[in-house]
């Protein structure tokens, strides 16, 4: 991996999640960790990105709205502190539509079909030439989110690396037409664990397939999903060589495990054989429940007041909005748009 800019307390850091399912482990090992640490560096934004999810989610719009709260509640339960992170829901803050309009007329519609993020997503949706023009253009809407807070540094795993540099690409465009530096480019921070197989080994984690491990798996979930997780077909006997490439245990161990010298003595005993799946699967569920029981025990205990996390998340609003309402007037000015024609001269 490349080397590391590190993180002081003037950056200020943006990053988002799509409200349409709980978040899992894929998240916890990813983003929220980083997250964690980052809050106690500098200021943090973190948007629950609503309207991103309408972009390939129009036709199940209660689908979006009704994970809002569960994802602030998923925040909130692993440990991100209201004070120390603001916590944000993208559409009630109009300033990033409006911004994200602007930039609009920086960018070509070539140049968002040539954005590698998004034909991946093309290609795995199934759109073909139907595509949505507020899914094309959705890197614009990121890019809005990233330069409407002034981001420095935007925390990713290696597949939204061409949507930080869209972002910067729009944010030289502004800078050149307004002949000064109104918004500020953002370095990525990619995220120090690989990212985690789904449980069946053969996809990425998703929803969807219901190869993941929510946050708020009950103890029996977890044990039994655990159980089921991908290891080596071809390791049948107890006493056979295992394969470590691949092995969805072994990935969980990689990304979880502290104890990093006894994974390494664990695998040279699996390669060698006489290491059963059923030891290292058990040694995962036990190491996962100690993770998720306090996030589950605290998540429950927000969740029966709920109105307050809702409290939290629009008082973090609010103080999004203003941040991203000073930048948009900005970029009007450089656009040399008006609130009001008259005495304009
Ligand atoms: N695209 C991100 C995802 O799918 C979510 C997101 C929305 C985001 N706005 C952002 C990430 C701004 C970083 C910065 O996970």
């Amino acid at each position: 991996m490349e080397s590391q800019p590190s993180v002081s307390s003037s950056d200020i850091v943006v990053t988002g999640d799509r409200p349409t399912g709980p978040l899992h482990l894929g998240h916890y090992a990813g983003s929220l960790t980083t997250r964690l640490r980052l809050q106690h560096l500098c200021r943090q934004y973190i948007l629950i990105a609503d309207l991103q999810a309408l972009t390939d989610n129009a036709g199940a719009p209660a689908r979006v709205a009704d994970h809002v709260l569960e994802v602030a509640l998923d925040y909130l339960a692993v440990g991100i502190e209201p004070g120390r992170s603001t916590i944000a829901l993208q559409s009630a803050i109009p300033e990033l539509a409006e911004l994200t309009i602007l930039l609009l007329n920086l960018v070509t519609v070539a140049r968002l079909e040539r954005n590698p993020t998004i034909r991946d997503e093309i290609r795995q949706r199934g759109f073909a030439r139907d595509i949505p023009a507020g899914f094309l253009m959705y890197p614009v809407s990121q890019a809005a989110d990233i330069a409407g807070f002034r981001a420095t540094v935007v925390p990713v795993g290696a597949d939204q690396l061409p949507m930080i540099e869209q972002s910067n690409e729009l944010v030289r465009a502004l800078n050149r037409l307004a002949e000064r530096e109104v918004l500020v480019e953002a370095r990525p921070l990619l995220s120090a664990t690989q990212r985690l197989p789904g449980l069946d080994g053969k996809s990425k984690m998703s929803k969807s397939l219901g190869n993941v491990i929510n946050l708020t798996a009950s103890p029996e979930e977890l044990r039994d999903r655990v159980k089921r997780m991908y290891t080596d077909p071809g390791h049948l006997r107890v006493e056979d060589p295992g394969q470590i490439e691949g092995n969805t245990v072994f990935a969980y161990l990689d990304a979880f495990d502290p104890d990093a010298e006894e994974v390494a003595a664990l695998k040279q005993r699996y390669r060698r054989g006489g290491l059963a799946d059923s030891v290292v699967k058990q040694r995962l569920a036990t190491l996962l429940e100690a993770l998720l029981a306090p996030i589950r025990a605290r998540r429950a205990e927000l969740a029966s007041r709920r109105h307050q996390v809702a409290d939290i998340v629009d008082a973090g609003t609010q103080v999004a909005r203003a941040a991203v309402a000073q930048v948009l007037g900005d970029v009007r000015e450089a656009f040399k748009l008006r609130r009001e024609v008259r005495g304009a001269g």
